[in-house]
């Protein structure tokens, strides 16, 4: 018997990865599973079985590092292919190819297709091992993502490739040549192409497609081409399918049929290549039955396509679906030649359809999801304190009556956002009638009396219902014959106070900048969410032990009006009861993060208490609740371990803390007076090293002077300025601007560094000294009379690269270079220009400068034994920056001082955040004794620069409340605010993030 596809796709998986990951079912096995048992490999991948819930995009990449191709095999579950999404983006650069066993129904496969670089389908056993290997070849010498969809009925012999020959054909290099296209043969001068008036490109995907199918070719011997034709090349119909084969001695004689193989990218070239001049009609037909759109993925394709023809020349396209089609090919030629009827009339069948849709394909579409049995128990806690009150905004249970769109979490917040206002609603009435009860008298006493305690009852504390059910019995029995009642009776489902949670997997709100969490915290409803984690801890630290995950917790706490709790069933069930009640009474969102580690769902409850214990006394997930509503202590810790070590901790502290706590006014006295003091020794030690290097050195001084934007040329000046002291020469390095021109014409030497910013324009912190000496210049001064300068200019000649805006390359460094010679400087060395463009980017300038000046400085000969440290960079403080925390923390609780640290100055720019000072005063302040007016500038992130009117209220507020009152719509199309000064820069940002917004990478260096 011949082998199945299902069988030879086992196969040359296992033998083409290296690491194998096989998405299991409930019972831990796939269609795939007993093939792998039986297969032999000389070097077999490392296989693992991976349970259908499990999170991909978490698991694969610690398991596959260096691997040169890792394997995914699955079968075609909604459930699992839904959640791949995700995962597939952020297996982004991973040599990864996802064979899937599909059972006719493409429906669930083509939404995957913009999440993978390539898709092709295999209709016959044999194409499954042809493209199974093309698939393997392609994902790993591109290293991209290839989706192999197969039928698993699909029919047919195979010609197997022996197992010796895959290692081999993977590896080999890509012979030169290989992308030439080599379509469907010599039909190009009669096809449509002739007729095409916009001429089309193909892209870089298609011709990597095309090389690795060319290298398939040469092991298989047979030719894999992105669509396959049969049938008469004059036809006037052609039939374009997707899904399983058609025979092709069932085509009618005036019939062309092209069957598709690649689907991502689409093969236009190849359609428009081989598709007959003759065509006339096209009919489109793919496998899919419950297409929730009536434009389905190829039509759309192909529709675009035609666009390119001629318009005269355009064949009409029709859309069908491609059924299950009946065993005889006599059956299908009469139903093809219905199709081609149909197509053609003008009162076509509502759907044209080839062969017959499944019965249960409509019923399967509706299937609520499965919940893995472990989260049962967070459901029951949840019953089990709200009882009748309890609403799952997206439970499950929903799909079947709403479809699939119910388990969304924006589907669940719009309904949540639509109970809160019908329960508003409901208020609003209830009060207005009771107001005009005393005239109207509508109301009856005894209604009446218990609408009233209806409104004076706190929600939270009425649990059984008794009081609503008693109203509405009460109404039932009511005359409504007034229209504020009727608006009452309606919304009497609303007396109950519900408690409305939504729950969602640390998947879903993993993104957090897109997802839905963001949104619900943002909304400010009275929402609650439960967001289940099931990373097992030793999974988890196992993977990645370096990096820590994204903090769902202090993303929301962040917010400032969020209820945030992190909690674990298996460590404490009372905590999680207790958090629950409290999460409910919260006016506004709250967020519970739930530990719940757990493999699959065979693990017994003893696996996840073992698991859940390690990772909550590990303080890896730490139990805690932050209640905003408790001003003066909203956090509490409520890890017993953890707490118990921290108590440890503070108790040797103790000292100190007693004397602050009993003499509080000591205690500033001592912070403040040690901190002035501690300023003031700082300044004397500078001073002192000051002049000990000014007098111990001797050697001749050197000043460097630079513009920095960006840093780099900062960098430069620095490495300049150590290169020389270890040339012995008394050197400093300042910024030009914080240099006076007074105190220039004093200096012998000086070595001026600049970058180019804007449009040939000095970069911010050289402006005033450019500014300067121009006017000089312009009133004809002389004066430099014993300055020797040499000057240093970066820039990139193809940043503005019209030859008419040459000169505005390193312009600052030529304009600076002559303006010295002509305020009477002497220059020392010649003009150096760093260019970007250079190979080694503006060092090969640089290296061709510096020793200029060092001979001009009389140190040419100087040999330097001593290795330069390496000065501190940009990237170094990021790197020791705790992912860019620094200090700012602290810097922004410091009310000594309006400005942060330098180093957190260069981190809050990651933040969007530039700290300034009002230069205006600055020499005023100075004088005063004052440190500079400091204030900041927030650069908002936004996306496209759009926004919604409400954004732009919010923007406004924003300004008026935390800013200088103004914003500015700048360049680069965002919000800025400016004059925020450091009290109002967190509560500014909690501002911005509330209006859907935030600053993260808004300003800071090229490596975001
Ligand atoms: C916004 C911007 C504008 C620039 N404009 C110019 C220019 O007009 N001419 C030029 O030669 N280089 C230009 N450059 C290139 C920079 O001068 C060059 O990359 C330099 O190394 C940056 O140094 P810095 O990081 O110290 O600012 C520009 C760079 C940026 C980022």
């Amino acid at each position: 018997m011949a082998p199945s596809a299902i069988a030879v796709v086992s196969r040359i998986s296992y033998l083409a990865s290296d690491v194998l990951v096989n998405v299991a079912g409930t019972n831990l096995a796939s269609s795939f599973s007993p093939h792998f048992d039986k297969l032999y490999a000389f070097r077999p991948p490392k296989l693992f079985n991976v349970p259908n819930g499990a999170d991909l995009g978490l698991r694969i990449p610690p398991i596959s590092r260096d691997a040169p191709l890792v394997a995914i095999t699955l079968d075609a579950e909604r459930d699992v292919l839904t959640r791949l999404v995700p995962s597939l983006l952020t297996l982004a650069s991973t040599p990864l190819v996802v064979n899937v066993a599909v059972n006719g129904d493409l429906s669930d496969i083509l939404p995957l297709r913009t999440a993978v670089d390539f898709l092709i389908h295999s209709a016959t056993v044999q194409q499954a091992h042809d493209n199974a290997l093309l698939a393997s070849r392609l994902a790993r010498t591109e290293r991209v993502i290839v989706l192999h969809a197969f039928q698993i009925h699909a029919r047919g012999d195979v010609d197997e490739v022996d197992e010796l020959k895959v290692k081999p054909f993977l590896e080999a290099p890509t012979k030169p040549g290989a992308s030439q296209h080599h379509g469907n043969g010599d039909v190009t001068s009669n096809s449509l192409w002739s007729l095409v008036s916009v001429p089309l490109k193909e892209d870089q995907r298609m011709q990597q497609y095309r090389t690795a199918a060319w290298t398939t070719l040469a092991l298989v011997n047979r030719p894999l081409l992105p669509l396959h034709y049969e049938g008469n090349r004059n036809a006037a119909t052609a039939i374009i399918s997707l899904g399983a084969t058609i025979p092709s001695d069932s085509l009618p004689p005036g019939c062309v049929l092209f069957e598709l193989s690649l689907v991502q990218p689409s093969p236009s070239v190849d359609l428009l290549t081989s598709l007959p001049a003759a065509v006339s009609h096209i009919i489109c037909v793919e496998q899919i039955y419950g297409w929730p759109t009536k434009w389905t993925p190829l039509y759309l394709d192909l529709l675009a396509l035609l666009q390119s023809i001629e318009p005269g020349h355009r064949p009409q396209l029709k859309s069908g679906v491609l059924a299950e089609l009946p065993n005889s090919s006599r059956e299908i030629h009469l139903g093809i030649l219905g199709l081609i009827e149909d197509a053609s009339s003008s009162n076509p069948h509502s759907r044209l359809t080839l062969g017959t849709v499944p019965s249960n394909a409509a019923e399967h579409r509706a299937k609520a999801p499965h919940v893995p049995k472990h989260e049962v128990a967070y459901i029951k806690a949840l019953e089990h304190v709200f009882a009748e009150r309890l609403e799952i905004s997206n439970s499950p249970e929903l799909v079947e009556i709403k479809g699939e769109v119910a388990t969304r979490p924006e589907y669940a917040l719009g309904r949540v956002e639509n109970r809160l206002a019908e329960r508003a609603e409901l208020k609003a009435a209830v009060e207005s009638l009771l107001r005009s009860n005393r005239e109207t008298g509508v109301v009856s006493k005894s209604l009446q009396a218990l609408l009233e305690k209806w409104l004076d009852v706190d929600p939270a504390a009425e649990r059984d219902g008794r009081l609503e059910n008693e109203i509405i019995r009460e109404l039932n029995s009511h005359a409504i014959d007034h229209p504020t009642l009727q608006n009452i009776a309606s919304l009497t489902h609303q007396f109950r106070s519900t408690s409305h949670w939504i729950i969602g997997s640390d998947a879903w709100s993993y993104d957090l900048g897109s997802s839905g969490l963001h949104h619900a915290i943002a909304s400010g409803l009275n929402v609650n969410l439960l967001i289940l984690d099931t990373t097992p801890y030793s999974a988890r630290r196992a993977a990645d032990p370096e990096t820590r995950k994204k903090d769902i917790g202090l993303y929301a706490m962040n917010y400032g009006n969020v209820y945030v709790a992190s909690v674990a069933i298996y460590s404490s069930y009372g905590h999680v009861l207790r958090t629950l009640i409290e999460a409910d009474k919260f006016q506004g969102p709250s967020v519970v993060l739930a530990y719940l580690p757990f493999v699959s769902e065979n693990d017994s409850a003893l696996e996840v208490l073992k698991e859940t214990k390690l990772a909550v006394d590990s303080g890896y997930w730490p139990l805690y609740r932050w209640n905003p509503s408790k001003a003066n202590e909203p956090f509490s810790l409520d890890s017993e371990v953890i707490k118990a070590n921290l108590q440890e901790f503070l108790d040797r502290q103790n000292h100190l803390s007693q004397l602050v706590a009993s003499e509080p006014q000591l205690a500033a006295e001592l912070v403040t007076s040690l901190g002035s003091k501690l300023n003031d020794a700082r300044s004397q030690k500078a001073s002192e090293a000051y002049e000990a290097m000014l007098g111990g050195l001797g050697g001749p001084p050197l000043l460097v002077l630079y513009a920095s934007d960006g840093g780099t040329a900062e960098k430069y000046a620095k490495r300049l300025a150590t290169r020389a002291k270890a040339r012995g020469l008394t050197t400093r390095v300042q910024t030009m601007d914080s240099f006076p021109i007074d105190e220039l014409k004093q200096e012998e030497s000086v070595a001026f560094i600049t970058s180019t910013a804007g449009q040939g324009e000095p970069p911010q912190n050289g402006r005033d000294t450019f500014k300067a000496l121009n006017a000089a210049a312009t009133r004809g001064e002389t004066l430099f009379a014993t300055l020797k300068y040499a000057v240093f200019g970066m820039g990139d000649s193809h940043y503005w690269p019209r030859p008419e805006d040459a000169h505005y390359y390193n312009k600052p460094g030529k304009d600076l270079d002559r303006r010295l010679e002509q305020l009477g400087g002497e220059r020392m060395a010649d003009l150096g220009l760093g260019d970007d463009q250079d190979a080694d980017g503006p060092m090969t300038g640089y290296k061709a400068w510096e020793p200029l000046l060092w001979k001009a400085l009389g140190v040419g000969e100087v040999e330097v034994t001593e290795a330069e440290p390496e000065p501190v960079t940009n990237e170094h403080i990021k790197i020791a920056s705790n992912y860019l925390r620094g200090t700012i923390a602290e810097g922004l609780k410091d009310t000594s001082t309006g400005s942060l640290a330098p180093s957190d100055g260069q981190l809050t720019k990651f933040h969007g955040i530039y700290e300034q000072d009002d230069r205006d005063i600055r020499d005023e302040r100075k004088a005063r004794g004052l440190e500079p007016a400091y204030a900041f500038m927030i650069r908002v992130r936004m996306p496209g620069g759009v926004c919604t009117p409400a954004q732009w209220l919010d923007i406004d507020r924003i300004s008026d409340v935390h800013g200088n009152g103004t914003f500015k719509l700048t360049t680069r199309q965002t919000f800025q605010f400016h004059g925020v000064i450091k009290k109002h820069l967190k509560p500014a940002i909690q501002a911005i993030n509330r209006a859907l917004l935030d600053t993260i990478a808004a300003c800071g260096d090229v490596n975001r």
